[in-house]
């Protein structure tokens, strides 16, 4: 067996998308089981950034065959959008990647009420979403009334459900002060992207599943972080879907059963874009020092992200919902030349001090912090531990322990060859 899966360990935006790029190397197949637009892996080939939102990381490597799995919320324009990108820098697509029926479309009217209800939220109930309309899509799913994918394939069904899901939405977006996109034009919109679509389509579950059995090196991708996970992130300051590794078997119908291992990814510090608590947030220079440093900017919307340091009560919460096996620390290099690190080992409660994760009550949690000497050296050449500072390679060993998961690999700059590879994800 063969299959491993990549989550988030934060609240995303850790750098899977260059995990995903430098594993699947070895990868035959490439699986996205859930999100949508609103993630946006970055991908560093030579000079060129390539940011895909829905299309897996994976199709940079013209070998490996690349899944869009039912899990997933798809908006087709979106879609055709970035394979026609794709296939202007000359990356292939045709005959290597495949897209579930079973997934969930996003329409206008999800990104429209997406869009009012942040406008319309106060300070307090305000998310913070990429207003790319995912909560209303799952809503659409969760209450039965959602359009798929396969529904391309008869256009008539389409509008009768298209007239349906309308009218169940129409008294909303009114309350909202805005219009309801007429069926017609959706229709018009459907109709041309229809035959750009429906060729990609498979039966997903079975092909991956016939990919495993067959001993192929397969990787789940996971988008968001397990923090933004609806069940066991920071509710609800959340994303709409199952962003750790359980969701991986869910959205892609394969059997837990048929997953190797499970690797999650972390910054060597924290970050949150949106609303919502995050305990460990430096609201200082030193919180725009690593901002810009990092270059957290939100790759999807722009937005600054919040910065802080490491959580480790959080990564140890992260790692028990994910049985995690191994770690990936990313972005290194971003702590080079600060005097200090401070890491969060435990946190003080109304009920006292804990080493445990409090996320039922993080707003009235105070982070405590332990300080670990820093580095000034900068680590973009570093190829090997033994090259990194004695201090970095402490602060990784470090983060193993206490996390008590073993370091897969460390990334110390955005490019490819900026990687410390210390075991191999399908070994
Ligand atoms: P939504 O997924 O657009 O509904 O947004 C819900 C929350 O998840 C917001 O706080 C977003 O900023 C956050 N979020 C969604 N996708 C990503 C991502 O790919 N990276 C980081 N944060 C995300």
């Amino acid at each position: 067996m063969s299959a491993v899966v990549i989550i988030g360990a934060q609240w995303g935006d850790e750098g899977k998308g260059k995990i995903v790029d430098i594993y699947t190397e070895s990868a035959d197949v490439v699986v996205r089981f859930a999100g949508g637009p609103n993630a946006g892996h970055t991908l560093v080939v030579g000079d060129q950034k390539i940011i895909v939102r829905l299309v897996p990381s994976g199709i940079l490597r013209p070998t490996s065959r690349c899944v869009m799995a039912q899990g997933m919320v798809i908006d087709p324009g979106v879609l055709v959008e970035e394979i026609d990108a794709l296939e202007a820098r000359g990356y292939a697509t045709s005959g290597r990647l495949f897209v579930s029926d079973l997934a969930h479309l996003i329409l206008p009217y999800h990104r429209l009420i997406d869009g009012l209800r942040e406008a319309a939220a106060d300070a307090g109930t305000k998310i913070g979403t990429t207003k790319r309309g995912i909560g209303p899509c799952y809503e659409d799913k969760a209450a039965r009334r959602g359009i798929r994918v396969g529904d391309l394939a008869d256009l008539a069904g389409l509008e009768q459900k298209l007239v349906r899901a309308s009218a169940a939405w129409a008294p909303v977006v009114r309350g909202l002060g805005g219009e309801m996109p007429e069926v017609g034009a959706m229709m018009a919109e459907l109709g041309a992207l229809a035959p750009r679509l429906l060729p990609l389509v498979a039966d997903t579950s079975a092909l991956v599943d016939e990919a495993v059995k067959a001993g192929k090196r397969v990787l789940f991708e996971g988008a968001q972080g397990t923090l933004l996970d609806l069940d066991h992130g920071t509710y609800p300051f959340v994303t709409s879907s199952s962003a750790i590794a359980g969701g991986a078997c869910v959205g892609a119908g394969v059997g837990p059963t048929r997953i190797k291992r499970v690797l999650g990814i972390t910054k060597g510090y924290a970050t949150r874009v949106g609303e919502g608590p995050f305990p460990t947030e430096l609201r200082d220079e030193l919180g725009e020092r690593l901002r810009v440093a990092g270059g957290e900017f939100g790759s999807v919307t722009g937005r600054p992200r919040r910065t802080g340091w490491i959580d480790l009560p959080a990564l140890r919460y992260v790692a028990r919902v994910n049985g995690l096996d191994g770690l990936a620390v990313t972005k290194l290099d971003v702590l080079s030349g600060l005097s200090e690190i401070q890491v969060c080992v435990a946190y003080e409660t109304p009920e006292g001090r804990t080493t445990e994760f409090p996320v039922r009550h993080l707003g009235s949690a105070k982070p405590i912090y332990e300080s670990h000497p820093g580095w000034s050296e900068s680590l973009s050449s570093a190829r090997t531990l033994e090259d990194l500072p004695a201090a970095a390679r402490a602060y990784l060993r470090y983060l193993e322990e206490t996390i008590g998961v073993p370091v897969f690999l460390a990334s110390v700059g955005p490019r490819r060859e900026e990687t410390i590879a210390l075991r191999d994800a399908f070994g």
